[in-house]
């Protein structure tokens, strides 16, 4: 993200702070894998939003007003034997030239500055309870503040969480923001057809995989979450991520995988046949998923409430399930006795945006929030028809989710992962077709 869009947002946060307040964000922690080996770094969303900054160990500090500069960052020294193992750092001259830090200082140095940097402050917005290690250094650091009492300090008392104003910030994304998911959008709908194109009975779920993989590395970006790729039963388990099953000819593949970008991610499923062609009873419940998805993307409107979507795809999908003889009943006694559950137990969508079930809330007071332009929402209705003693035998193991990512606009939507093929014609003739 470039430099003015950071600081316009650290401003934006600021300005709602006021004056007496300070903002305190840690880095994310890195995590062991197996005994030296770690867990790939991702930067904590809300961080990222505010600093642009990748590097682990890292402290940012907004303090509205101060005189010498309103944006500290702690950050690691420079360390020339560090670097030649583990890779360059932007170091204290770094974080301020590259990064746009008012003042920069080595994290080795946070337990006798920051203190100092909360004197006489009103406000502490931090966010409790994510990282149990820095929640005691913040209560140390508060003590510390306390204990100057003496001197005429004030130690603030009030301590708000920063998540709620952050997030709100967050949900509505900015022309960069959107370009960036649309990039990623693009990318895993390449991969998607790549996987459609690769595509043969006898695979493994892994080959598809490593497909998907493929796409997002060359274009130099990682996934947004595990990829799923699953198989005829797998299809039915929400969030079966194992992938190490053969694929059969005769059943569907369901695959859910997205690209992030720039910290932006992408959440796309699409459902097809391992060989394929639809069989008679897999195109029934594809139809009806299809015709479900939109239906919700139709009501992905600005104005419209954010359950409007999920209602008009319960809908479809409850009718559907009767006209399949699968339930019984009227379609509104069946959306209150909630029997669709068996097949449906999910909700039609989540906010996307840094992180994949993206941060901002879904209801104002009690009511579901009206939907704005600017918010990114999934669309992704599903049915998962588990082999059951009570369920026809051609509609065994059927599991199909249909997911895009959706752009509230001014004018009405805008389908981000719109390249990814849905209609029956296209994925048959895509699959199989060879990368
Ligand atoms: N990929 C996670 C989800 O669809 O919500
Ligand atoms: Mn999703
Ligand atoms: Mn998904």
């Amino acid at each position: 993200m470039n430099l003015s869009e950071l600081k316009k947002r650290r401003r934006q946060l600021m300005a709602s702070m006021g004056e007496g307040g300070i903002a305190i964000l840690p880095a994310a922690q890195e995590h062991i894998r197996n005994r030296d080996v770690y867990h790939d770094y991702r930067q904590d969303s809300d961080f990222l939003y505010l600093t642009g900054f990748e590097e682990p160990e890292s402290v940012a500090v907004l303090v509205p007003g101060r005189p010498q500069g309103e944006y500290i960052l702690f950050c690691r020294e420079r360390n020339p034997e560090k670097e030649t193992w583990d890779g360059l750092r932007a170091g204290q001259e770094g974080a301020v030239e590259r990064y746009g830090a008012d003042d920069a200082f080595p994290i080795t140095d946070i337990d006798d500055i920051l203190p100092g940097l909360m004197e006489n402050r009103e406000r502490v917005y931090y966010t409790m309870g994510r990282n149990p290690a820095f929640d005691k250094h913040m209560m140390d650091w508060l003590n510390r503040v306390r204990s100057s009492a003496r001197k005429g300090v004030r130690a603030p008392g009030e301590f708000i969480d920063l998540d709620h104003q952050l997030h709100e910030y967050r949900l509505f994304k900015s022309r960069s923001e959107v370009s960036a998911m649309r990039r990623a959008a693009k990318v895993s709908a390449a991969a998607h057809k790549r996987a459609m194109a690769a595509c043969q009975p006898g695979m493994n779920e892994f080959e598809i995989e490593a497909e998907l993989l493929y796409e997002f590395r060359r274009n130099g970006m990682t996934t947004a979450y595990p990829s799923i790729v699953g198989g005829g039963r797998n299809g039915c388990i929400l969030h079966y991520i194992d992938n190490r099953d053969a694929l059969r000819d005769g059943d569907l593949l369901l695959i859910d995988a997205g690209a992030e970008n720039q910290g932006y991610a992408s959440d796309i499923t699409r459902t097809f046949p391992v060989n394929g062609e639809f069989s008679p009873a897999q195109r029934e419940v594809y139809e009806i998923v299809l015709e479900a998805q939109l239906a919700a993307i139709e009501k992905t409107l600005a104005g419209n409430h954010w359950d409007d979507p999920h209602q008009a795809a319960l809908r479809v999908l409850v009718r559907g399930l009767i006209d399949l003889g699968l339930l019984k009943g009227s379609v509104q006694s069946v959306l209150e006795s909630g029997e669709y559950r068996r097949f449906y137990m999910h909700r039609t969508g989540h906010w996307l945006g840094m992180d994949v079930h993206d941060v901002g809330d879904y209801k104002v007071d009690e009511d579901w929030r009206l939907l704005e332009a600017g918010m990114v929402t999934t669309v992704e209705p599903g049915l998962y028809i588990t082999a059951a003693d009570d369920i026809p035998e051609r509609f065994h193991n059927i599991g199909i989710r249909i997911e895009d990512d959706v752009l509230v606009t001014k004018e009405g939507y805008d389908v981000l992962s719109k390249d990814a093929p849905k209609d029956i014609d296209t994925i048959e003739s895509l699959v199989g077709s060879g990368v």
